[in-house]
């Protein structure tokens, strides 16, 4: 019974069978963030334009692409949001957040929107699961991030997962560095890729991603920004791997890792499960020591991560699983559904999975759907007020009196 519509390109359904994956991983993150203090926050689906034209930056492929923006009714340049750093830094601001104690740790979750090709692990309409810690420029902040998606991937039991770590420095540091990669690239110019050579200028670090052997030879004797660090950056990513370190968090250092986002400084890192092809990020993210500021704010420096939970799902190829109930309400007899009721909120209420036929089944009809929605166990109410409980597995059945019903399921649950 196909409809006139589908759901629109790049966006899925979440049917039932795909749902309890899914807050399983929600439920273990909400538990991983709150053990480590990162509260809760949740920002409006979409914003003003301007807010990730300035934060996430009008040179990157998102603001540039990808961004879903559309005037509402009052003219207003609105988009739906295409990552959670921009928006919560906007509501850390606009809620005072900076004269509380720093710093101030966040975590959030739900859906964003980019408007990219779609193909196996990349959606126009996506799940995050992310923390921020504003305030403070600690590299202990940065260690705590990163063990804190570690210990997430690590408790969901996602495979295989490397982890990439890499700085960028100071923004100074970074365009010193920049002008020293294109010099490289300028003088090996008849070596490089037609699409390298003409993007010298606005995205020299592209180079490195470049799949030709011209282009990946001339790479290889470049410059990379991590050996170029000194000073404070150089301690800042010197401290930050040692607390890794001694925190038996494994990574290895990815001299050329770069991010599609301009806020970051500094640390940056990125969990891949190569297995995944070529959409093998599982999450990441970085420092954002200039992101505030640039939003009007004081100089506040910060980290955080997102988690992509579509690329969680495809990691642990999760199957679609069906429901299980530990009990069904059947009525042998009509006269008996008011009583099936009270006792199905009384199960409920005493932390069981219980339901009852909603259709007037006949009792033969009640069984089959007991079957077919995998409860393991069915309470039949009889006429005369007794009771039979069945059990599905093996087809047994005995009576149960009418005060030990919740016993008798609660107690047989396994
Ligand atoms: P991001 O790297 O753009 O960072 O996205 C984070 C994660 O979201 C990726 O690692 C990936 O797993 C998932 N993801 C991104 N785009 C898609 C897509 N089109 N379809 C499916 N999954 C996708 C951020 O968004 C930053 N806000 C992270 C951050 C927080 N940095 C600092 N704080």
């Amino acid at each position: 019974m196909a409809s006139n519509y589908q759901a629109p390109r790049g966006t899925f359904d979440i049917l039932p069978a795909a749902g309890h994956a899914r807050r399983r991983i929600e439920a273990t993150a909400s538990q991983v963030f709150a053990r480590a203090g990162y509260e809760p926050i949740a920002t409006p689906i979409f914003e003003d334009t301007e807010l990730f034209e300035r934060g996430v930056g009008r040179s990157t492929d998102i603001v540039r692409k990808e961004m879903f923006s559309f005037e509402d009714k009052g003219g207003r340049g609105i988009t739906l949001r295409p990552e959670g750093t921009a928006p919560i830094c906007r509501a850390y601001l606009e809620h005072g957040m900076h004269k509380l104690a720093q710093p101030v740790k966040l975590s959030y979750g739900g859906p964003f929107f980019r408007h990219e090709r779609p193909q196996a692990g990349r959606f126009r309409q996506f799940h995050q699961l992310g923390v921020e810690a504003i305030g403070t420029d600690s590299p202990l902040a940065d260690a705590e991030a990163i063990m804190l998606l570690s210990d997430l991937l690590g408790e969901l039991g996602v495979p295989g997962v490397e982890l990439r770590l890499g700085s960028l420095g100071s923004p100074a540091a970074r365009s010193a560095y920049l002008e020293e990669l294109k010099a490289h690239l300028r003088a090996h110019e008849a070596e490089l890729s037609k699409d390298v050579r003409e993007r010298i200028e606005i995205n020299p670090l592209r180079a490195f991603d470049a799949d030709d052997e011209g282009t990946q030879g001339v790479m290889a004797s470049a410059p990379t920004l991590v050996e170029r660090l000194d000073g404070d950056d150089a301690d800042h990513f010197a401290e930050v791997r040692g607390l890794l370190e001694a925190a038996g968090v494994a990574y290895a250092v990815a001299p050329t890792l770069v991010r599609g986002l301009d806020y970051y400084t500094r640390t940056i890192f990125s969990f891949v499960c190569p297995e995944l092809g070529a959409q093998s990020e599982v999450g990441g993210g970085g420092r954002y020591d200039g992101l505030i500021e640039q939003l009007g704010g004081p100089p506040t420096p910060a980290i955080g991560w997102a988690t992509g939970v579509e690329r969680v799902l495809l990691a642990l190829g999760e199957q679609d699983e069906a429901a299980s109930r530990d009990a069904f309400l059947a009525v042998a007899d009509p006269g008996q559904r008011k009583r099936a009721l009270a006792l199905v909120s009384e199960l409920r209420n005493a932390g069981l999975s219980a339901e009852l036929d909603l259709a007037e089944r006949s009792l033969k009809g009640q069984l089959k759907h007991a079957d077919r929605i995998g409860a393991a166990r069915v309470l039949i109410l009889e006429a005369d007020g007794t009771a039979q409980l069945r059990d599905m597995r093996s087809g047994e059945q005995r009576p149960v009196e009418a005060g030990a019903l919740i016993e008798a399921i609660g107690g047989e649950r396994g």
